[in-house]
């Protein structure tokens, strides 16, 4: 069935679509075209630097990343990473999970292969805000949300917010 782009939009936690593992994509059609324009679109709103498929509802290894708002976005088909050793620690927010900050250790240094919408393959480096971009999203692809990495101290500080979107996913799911 053909994917209603336009009607696309981020959802939310603690969306279950968010947790599950994204299937590969073997089709570089012009669908998969428009979904990309569509999540670099809802990103950009959003003020965003990266975005992932399946915070759009959509069960597909992709995903966009702009670190640099003055440079055009990455598009990255059914990506694999490979991690440095070193790591270090910093704040993450999440589209998905809006006005949570959670701190997060990740490798400083990582080597992306990808493919791009038009099925090339892509393989680049980044060290620093990129590559811990590409490990948040890569996360999106593999069911994983920030808020399953909070502190128990985080957990405590967000819960008043967690519940509320709690509460408001159940009353969108019984409308
Ligand atoms: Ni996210």
């Amino acid at each position: 069935m053909p994917i209603q782009v336009e009607k696309l939009r981020i959802i939310l936690y603690p969306d279950p679509r968010l947790r599950q593992r994204a299937t590969p994509i073997d089709r570089f059609d012009d669908e998969l075209a428009r979904v990309a324009g569509r999540m670099i679109e809802l990103m950009g709103v959003e003020e965003g630097v990266g975005l992932a498929a399946p915070q759009l509802g959509l069960s597909m290894r992709l995903f966009i990343a702009q670190p640099d708002r003055q440079a055009p976005p990455n598009a990255f088909v059914n990506p694999t990473l490979t991690l440095g050793d070193e790591e270090d620690v910093r704040e993450e927010g999440c589209l998905s999970v809006p006005e949570v900050h959670v701190m997060i250790r990740r490798s400083i240094k990582a080597e992306i292969s990808a493919m791009d919408l038009s099925g090339q393959p892509i393989k680049l480096s980044g060290e620093g805000f990129v590559a811990r971009i590409w490990q948040h999203e890569f996360d999106h692809l593999e069911g994983r949300l920030i808020t399953q990495r909070m502190s128990e101290t985080e957990r405590i500080e967000n819960r008043k917010k967690l519940r509320e979107m709690e509460r408001e996913f159940e009353k969108a799911r019984r409308k």
